[in-house]
Parts: C-alpha cells; sequence; structure tokens
C-alpha cells in the first residue's frame, strides 16, 4: 500500500478506511491531503475486495476547511492555473459507495467532503457549517451546490450568508445528516453501516450509486430512463439471479460481484 503523510488508510474485510491525520490543523485539507484521500480512495475503488469505504476524522475535527494557511497568498491566477480544488473531483467520482464518519468540526471544505460522500453519519459532537463568508470568500469544493441540494435553499442560503455552525441534531433534522449517534459508538456505527454495505454486489451497488448520483444532476424523466437503463441492466449480472434464486429459497444471497 502507499505511503501516505496525511492520512491513515486501511483495511477491514471489504471495507476501505481512510482517516484524516493532520491535527495540529484540525484536519484542514491542503493540498497534500486532497491528493492523498484521491489517491487512497482511487486504490479502494479499482479494488473489487472493496465494497464500501469510509472516511473519518478525529473525535475533534472531521476537518475544519480548506487549509487556510496554503491559501491565504494564493492570486485568483494562482487558484485558476493550479486548478485549486480541482482534484476532489476524482473523490466525488468514486464509484464506491462512501461513508463519512463525522465528529466534530465539518466546517466549509470538511462539511463538502462529507457531502461529496453517499451517507453522512455524524457523531452528537458534530458541527456543520460553510464559514467562508468569514473570510471574504465563498464555498469553493462544492457547498454552495450540493448544500442546497441537501437541505434546500433557505437553509442552505442563512448557513452560507451568515457563515453559523449548525449541530448534529440541526443538521440531521435539515436532511444533511443520514442519522446521528452517541460519539462514543461513530466508528462502530460507520463499520456497521459499511460492513451491510459491502456485503451486496458490487455492480447493484454501483449501479445504485449512479442512479442516485443521476437524481441530483438531471431533470426527473432523464433520471427515470436512466433508471430503467440501469435497474435492466443487472438483469444481465450473476448476482441478480443469485439474489433472486436465494429470495425464492429462503436462504442469504452468496453474491459474487459479477
Ligand atoms: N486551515 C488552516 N489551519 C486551520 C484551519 C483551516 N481551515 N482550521 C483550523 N486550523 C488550525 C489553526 O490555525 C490552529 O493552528 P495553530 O495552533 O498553528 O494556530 C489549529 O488548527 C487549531 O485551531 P484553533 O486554535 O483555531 O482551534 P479552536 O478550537 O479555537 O477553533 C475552529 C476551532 C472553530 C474550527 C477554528 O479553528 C476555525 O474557525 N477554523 C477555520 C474554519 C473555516 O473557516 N473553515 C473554512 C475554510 S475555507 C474553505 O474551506 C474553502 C472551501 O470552500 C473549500
Amino acid at each position: 500500500m502507499a505511503e501516505y503523510e496525511t492520512i491513515l488508510v486501511e483495511t477491514r474485510g471489504r471495507v476501505g478506511w481512510i482517516t484524516l491525520n493532520r491535527p495540529e490543523a484540525l484536519n484542514a485539507l491542503n493540498t497534500q491531503v486532497m491528493r492523498e484521500i484521491v489517491a487512497a480512495a482511487s486504490a479502494f475503488d479499482a479494488d473489487t475486495a472493496i465494497g464500501a469505504i469510509v472516511v473519518t476524522g478525529s473525535e475533534r475535527a472531521f476537518a475544519a476547511g480548506a487549509d487556510i494557511k496554503e491559501m491565504e497568498s494564493q492570486t485568483g491566477l494562482d487558484m485558476v492555473m493550479g486548478d485549486h480544488f480541482g482534484g476532489w473531483a476524482d473523490f466525488a467520482a468514486v464509484r464506491t459507495p462512501v461513508i463519512a464518519a463525522v465528529s466534530g468540526y465539518a466546517l466549509g471544505g470538511g462539511c463538502e467532503l462529507a457531502m461529496m460522500c453517499d451517507i453522512i453519519l455524524a457523531a452528537d459532537s458534530a458541527k456543520f457549517g460553510q464559514p467562508e463568508i468569514n473570510l471574504g470568500v465563498i464555498p469553493g469544493m462544492g457547498g454552495s451546490q450540493r448544500l442546497i441540494r441537501a437541505v434546500g435553499y433557505y437553509k442552505a442560503a442563512e448557513l452560507i450568508l451568515t457563515g453559523r455552525m449548525m449541530d448534529a441534531a440541526e443538521a440531521e433534522r435539515a436532511g444533511l445528516v443520514s442519522r446521528v449517534v452517541p460519539a462514543a459508538e461513530l466508528l462502530d456505527e460507520a463499520g456497521t453501516v459499511a460492513d451491510t454495505i459491502a456485503s451486496k454486489s458490487l455492480p447493484s451497488l454501483y449501479a445504485a450509486k449512479a442512479a442516485l448520483d443521476a437524481a441530483m444532476e438531471t431533470p426527473l424523466a432523464e433520471g427515470l430512463r436512466f433508471e430503467r437503463h440501469v435497474f435492466a441492466s443487472l438483469f444481465d449480472t450473476a448476482d441478480q439471479k443469485e439474489g433472486m434464486a436465494a429470495f425464492r429459497e429462503k436462504r442469504s444471497p452468496d453474491f459474487q460481484n459479477r
């Protein structure tokens, strides 16, 4: 496995774990962190022995945002020519389901990283926000687009325009968070959810994620057409035959990921 300096990477069963590890900067997302997360997630994605990925941080911070100290002296031209944040698109494009296990601060780029994942499990200590307005800028890793889709215009606008944080309970009510769990149980719960997902057939997981993505990106009629095609294509997999035979025979399916 590749050597990483800003993240910890391990495999538990069929689940790949990525733990942000810059405690001195509350896991602020600098360019190196972005490259390492993308590399680790892409490697897991290319490995059919992996059926789910968990991204987590520390108890105190999932990630407190993009690295302000790295960005401070940049010009607009530097940002454009360096395609600052552009690499995150490769993380969002990972086909394997990704769970964000969020404890503590998920601010700015941290909240945006969580929103690039498919499921957000939050510790009751979690705090979410897009505080970029306090720095004289705006969200730059998808916050102005994904937050609206998650919580609706008015909640997103209030958060982005005031920069205030919301706690885990409010984030769950708003629909940003899949589920809130006691902080001490966060990683176990993330592991349980990830194991559950990883036990399914990979082709159907890829298809489900592609259909969910389509719902975010396309008009309804186009999304429905896409869903029907993808649904039909799964009937050419051995796992569809196995899944339906197992139901009829009242046993657990034995998926082969093909
Ligand atoms: N970038 C760089 N360093 C950061 C950081 C960030 N986003 N967030 C925290 N740190 C550093 C602090 O500078 C501090 O380092 P030093 O000890 O060397 O000074 C260390 O992490 C600990 O932070 P604090 O002492 O500030 O801890 P705290 O408990 O007092 O406060 C906090 C915690 C409220 C999260 C506060 O650190 C904070 O407000 N951080 C910045 C949050 C923010 O503005 N995020 C948005 C960044 S811009 C962005 O993300 C753009 C985008 O859309 C992609």
